[in-house]
C-alpha cells in the first residue's frame, strides 16, 4: 500500500516535470526565433527601411500559415535573407511568426500582443 502511494507520487512528479520541461523548451524555442528574428528579418519587415519597402510586417505574417512562411524562407524569396540560420532557428522563426498554433493556444499576453 504505502508502496503504491509512492508510485503515484514518483507518477505524479514525473509527469509535472515533464509538463514542465515541455513549457521550457517552448520558451527557449520561442527566444530563439524571437532572437533569430531580431538580427535576420526585423529590419525589413519592421517597417520603416527602404530595403523592406513592401515587405509584410508582423501582424500580417502573423496572418499566414508555418507552410507558407517555411515556403518563404526554405525556397522562395526569403531563402537568401535566411541562409545564416541554422535550421533549428528557422524552425523557431517559423513558428514565432506564423499563425500556428491557433491563438486560443498561445498565451493571452502574447496573443494580445502580436
Ligand atoms: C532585405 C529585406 C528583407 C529581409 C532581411 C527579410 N525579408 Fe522577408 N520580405 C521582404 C520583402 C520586400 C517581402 C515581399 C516580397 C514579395 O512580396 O515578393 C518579404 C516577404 C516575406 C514573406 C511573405 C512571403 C509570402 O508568401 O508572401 C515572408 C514569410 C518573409 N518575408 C519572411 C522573412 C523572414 C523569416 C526573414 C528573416 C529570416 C525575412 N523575411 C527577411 C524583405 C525582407
Amino acid at each position: 500500500m504505502r508502496s503504491r502511494r509512492f508510485l503515484v507520487a514518483l507518477l505524479c512528479g514525473a509527469m509535472a516535470a515533464t509538463a514542465a520541461a515541455d513549457e521550457a523548451s517552448d520558451a527557449a524555442e520561442r527566444e530563439l526565433g524571437e532572437a533569430a528574428y531580431a538580427k535576420n528579418c526585423a529590419y525589413c519587415h519592421n517597417g520603416g527601411n527602404p530595403l523592406g519597402a513592401g515587405a509584410p510586417l508582423r501582424p500580417a505574417l502573423k496572418l499566414m500559415s508555418r507552410e507558407r512562411i517555411r515556403a518563404a524562407v526554405v525556397n522562395g524569396r526569403m531563402r537568401v535573407n535566411a541562409r545564416f540560420l541554422k535550421p533549428a532557428e528557422l524552425e523557431a522563426v517559423i513558428k514565432y511568426l506564423a499563425a500556428e498554433p491557433a491563438p486560443a493556444a498561445a498565451p493571452p499576453a502574447a496573443a494580445a500582443s502580436s
